[in-house]
């Protein structure tokens, strides 16, 4: 007897009709035509059950602020770092913890189970990573919350910042951060770098650092993270987000940086929303993209995964917590349409960023947590074309949020019809 069985499930990889069965919150089988019993039965009815979505790359403390104290008015990353800075004072730890388990709430409805959030340790108060970890407490039961110390004003430049960071890690901050290209010169990121590495090493820790988000080709900070990974034997433990200064690096440079990455194992995370929408703003036309080389990156097998990075807040006034919404905008500035490109995009914010997380026992096999999600779609292109309803979101096996399928009744010349939109009509 399971607790649990979804019936005739269609899977990421390709796998059609299978049945998913469940018993103490675990994975117990996954096969064609299980005839056990169970206490509760799904009918996904073939369509697609995922893995849970996961989000290895957000500002959990800056997030649904949008219009505190004001508008960024030019919708630049500048002007939201200044007004993130005339904010920050007037931040408390309770309307911190508001906000950021409202975003929880949005992020189980649409199947996110696993976040990554940066939190800025650049005011000395510190109730930012105060109001992240019982954040991180109170969301257990259904999210998987990990924390980064940011120096969003620079670990060198922000008063205090050395200090405020390490005390933030003796907190109980999972993940070393950076943002070496903010510090005042070259010079002092890449020094940035390699303390900030060293600082991991010594305590056991991850690293994940904001790195070369600029336009700017000569900004080669990922150079030095992915040398001083190797150094401090960090390799497979550290991120570089957003990168996009790559995209306009000269290509004879990124054909020796791209193995020197591949080497360092470092998981690249860029965030397609954020990028296209920030980068390339001194540029008249053409203008840049922005976005970081995702094909080249995967290409040289390089973990590669996308965050949301923001909700509305200083930096996007934008944003729904969907990760479809995130790898649908991958799909194009990236320009991955190609029929592999597909299920590597859907990759990119599911398996791969739980490989950038150092998540275990993610994904649908036996013997893991039941942690998945029933979609409006019958397969990864449909996934990504509609980001569809997500029916039905289990954690360990129990049904934690559900969306009734979008479904329009037509009449048209008296013809009387249903449309599913998760009903692929090549598929009938
Ligand atoms: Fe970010």
């Amino acid at each position: 007897m399971f607790d649990l069985i979804i019936k005739n499930a269609n899977l990421p990889d390709g796998r059609k009709g299978v049945d998913i069965a469940i018993a103490d919150g675990l994975i117990g089988a996954i096969e064609p035509g299980i005839t056990a019993q169970a206490r509760q039965v799904i009918d996904a009815s073939g369509r697609m059950v995922s893995p849970p979505f996961v989000d290895p790359h957000f500002h959990m403390d800056a997030t649904l602020s949008l219009g505190l104290p004001r508008m960024n008015v030019s919708g630049t990353l500048l002007e939201g770092i200044a007004l993130w800075g005339e904010l920050r004072p007037m931040l408390t730890k309770e309307a911190l913890i508001e906000r950021a388990l409202a975003y929880c709430d949005l992020a189980v409805s649409q199947g996110l189970l696993f976040i990554r959030s940066h939190v800025d340790t650049s005011d000395p108060r510190l109730v930012t990573a105060e109001a992240m970890l019982e954040v991180k407490d109170r969301v257990k039961p259904y999210i998987d919350l990990q924390l980064v110390a940011f120096p969003q004003d620079g670990y060198y430049r922000a008063k205090d910042g050395v200090k405020s960071l390490e005390r933030a890690l003796d907190m109980g901050i999972d993940v070393v951060g950076g943002i070496p290209h903010f510090e005042r010169t070259m010079a002092e990121g890449a020094r940035s770098v390699e303390a900030l590495c060293r600082i991991a090493a010594e305590r056991g820790l991850p690293v994940d650092m904001h790195c070369d988000e600029t336009d700017d080709p000569m900004s080669r900070h990922i150079e030095t993270l992915a040398a001083e990974t190797i150094r401090f034997g960090l390799q497979g433990r550290v991120a570089g987000s957003h990168l996009t200064s790559m995209h306009s690096m000269d290509n004879y440079y990124v054909s020796k940086l791209i193995p020197l990455m591949a080497e360092a194992k470092i998981n690249a995370i860029p965030n397609p929303l954020i990028n296209i929408m920030l980068q390339g703003r001194h540029d008249t036309f053409p203008k840049r993209r922005g976005l970081t080389r995702v094909r080249e990156l995967m290409a040289a097998g390089i973990n590669v995964s996308f965050g949301h990075d923001c909700v509305m807040d200083p930096w996007y006034s934008m944003g729904s917590g969907d990760m479809l919404e995130v790898a649908h905008m991958a799909v194009h500035v990236a320009q991955m349409s190609g029929v592999e490109d597909k299920q590597k995009i859907y990759e990119a914010v599911t398996v791969n960023s739980a490989k950038a997380l150092g998540l275990e026992a993610y994904g649908l096999a036996v013997g893991h947590p039941a942690d998945l999600v029933v979609l409006q779609a019958e397969d990864v292109l449909e996934a990504l074309r509609l980001k569809p309803a997500r029916l039905f979101v289990l954690k360990r096996g129990r049904v934690i949020s559900s969306t009734a399928p979008k479904i329009a009744t037509l009449a048209l010349d008296g013809r009387p019809d249903r449309l599913d939109p998760g009903r692929n009509p090549t598929a009938r």
